[in-house]
């Protein structure tokens, strides 16, 4: 039997605060059994002059049937916003089915997913979310996500109780590791928890990173940390909700992997590429020439650091008004490989593929609309800031010695430095 499944897709437009419907997404198989993802924006949205693209490569304005065989049927944007593993293992515990179909994992999440757009089955948009939990409530929701994490229930609570209990909080972004969205002062807050196994204290190294990164000169998410019992929490302040007084202006985000047209199997890195990604930022940056200085000083940043989890679902595209911009970076860690000699980055960074090296980032400075001396001064200054500074930031932040320990090897890596006969 062929499953169809289909919904409304609503958005909240630049400077409004709810929903208007904009068209209708629809998942079925073709004869031969594969998945057929279709849109179509409503004619009455195509008809408003403030009306504005899901995202700037796939689905933009216009009257067409827009037809995808790829993710299963789900275009980037409508992908980007559903969970990823965390989010599904919540929905998964609160269903109490093992397995959903991936259109459940859209419609099942609460409404405060990345980005600008909402589902359901009403032509009638819903109102918006508001069931956001304070940071008064992460002690409880700390040990609630333990126990979803470790499959055990806290006595007297049952694991879908305690799903329920995140879920209602909200918990549709993305990401693997637990967390959940917090509200304090009309600030929404991403607050993403450490788990028993981290090797280190992981909140509170992606804190300090994402200070590195900003001592670097580069526009990194504000962060906080919160303590709770004795674990810490980080704080990730959302850069796609803003408060306006009597509602949260919803910026539309699109994933890198979105502008790539890209697959998130990691049998398909193909298009996994930071030239690719500068090439489409010249296309879509209202402002490409400082996107694409800021792009090229983030590959620098990650390659310093080790960064070697910056995938393209850890690269976005923001839209505070109707111009997109690339957002500001996120998703921060470092990987203390041992290998000193080779270290990759998951994007191709240079002509010599994702080596996460000098020599091989230089080469791309002409994708970046930089000349060689441009490139080798940002690389230079980053690369710089952080051998003088990244054990103090560390430190001031609160890792401790024993942790800068740990993930001392991830910064300038002996290789990074390496001459082109010797790693070519
Ligand atoms: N500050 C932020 N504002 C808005 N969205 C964010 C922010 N930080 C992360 N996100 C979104 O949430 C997702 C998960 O966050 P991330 O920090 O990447 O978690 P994880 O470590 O689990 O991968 C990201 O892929 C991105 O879509
Ligand atoms: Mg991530």
């Amino acid at each position: 039997m062929t499953s169809e499944r289909e919904c409304y897709v609503y958005i909240v437009l630049p400077g409004e605060t709810e929903f208007v419907t904009a068209g209708r997404f629809r998942v079925s198989e073709t004869r031969r059994g594969s998945p057929l993802g279709e849109f179509v924006y409503g004619r009455r949205y195509l008809g408003r002059p403030d009306a504005v693209e899901f995202d700037p490569v796939e689905l933009r304005l216009s009257d067409r049937l827009y037809e995808t065989g790829r993710m299963k049927g789900f275009f980037g944007a409508i992908r980007d916003s559903m969970p990823d593993y965390w989010g599904r293992l919540l929905i998964e515990k609160h269903s109490g089915h093992a397995r959903l179909e991936e259109f459940d994992y859209l419609m099942e999440g609460p409404d405060d997913r990345a980005g600008a757009l909402g589902f359901g089955q009403d032509l009638e948009p819903p109102a918006p979310h508001r069931a956001f939990n304070a940071t008064l409530d992460l002690a409880r929701l700390q040990t609630a996500a333990d126990a979803v994490m470790s499959g055990n229930p806290r006595l007297g609570g049952s694991l879908a109780a305690q799903a329920h209990e995140l879920l209602l909080g909200g918990t549709s972004m993305g990401g693997a590791r637990p967390k959940v969205v917090v509200q304090e002062d009309h600030v929404l807050w991403l607050a993403k928890f450490g788990q028993p196994d981290d090797r280190w204290n992981d909140p509170l190294v992606e804190h300090a990173l994402l200070q590195l990164a900003r001592k670097c000169g580069l526009n990194s998410a504000d962060s906080r940390i919160e303590r709770i019992g004795d674990r810490d929490v980080i704080l990730v302040r959302r850069f796609d909700r803003e408060w306006v007084g009597h509602g949260y202006h919803r910026h539309r985000v699109v994933s890198a992997l979105t502008l790539l047209k890209s697959d998130a199997a990691l049998t398909d890195r193909s298009r996994w590429s930071y030239l690719l990604l500068a090439d489409e930022l010249r296309r879509t940056s209202a402002n490409p020439r400082e996107d694409l200085r800021e792009l090229f000083g983030r590959m620098c940043f990650n390659a310093a650091t080790s960064n070697l989890d910056d995938h393209p679902r850890n690269h976005a595209l923001l839209a505070r008004g109707r111009d997109w911009r690339l957002s500001p970076a996120y998703d921060l860690t470092p990987s203390p490989m041992v290998s000193v000699e080779r270290r990759d980055l998951a994007m191709i960074c240079g002509p010599a593929g994702r080596l996460a090296n000098r020599e091989n980032l230089l080469g791309a400075a002409g994708r970046f609309l930089l000349d060689r001396n441009e490139a080798k001064s940002i690389f230079d200054r980053v690369s710089s800031v952080i051998r003088t500074t990244w054990h103090a930031t560390m430190r001031r932040f609160g890792v401790t010695e024993k942790d800068c320990e740990l993930i001392r090897g991830a910064f300038l890596y002996d290789g990074l430095f390496a001459e082109k006969k010797r790693v070519l």
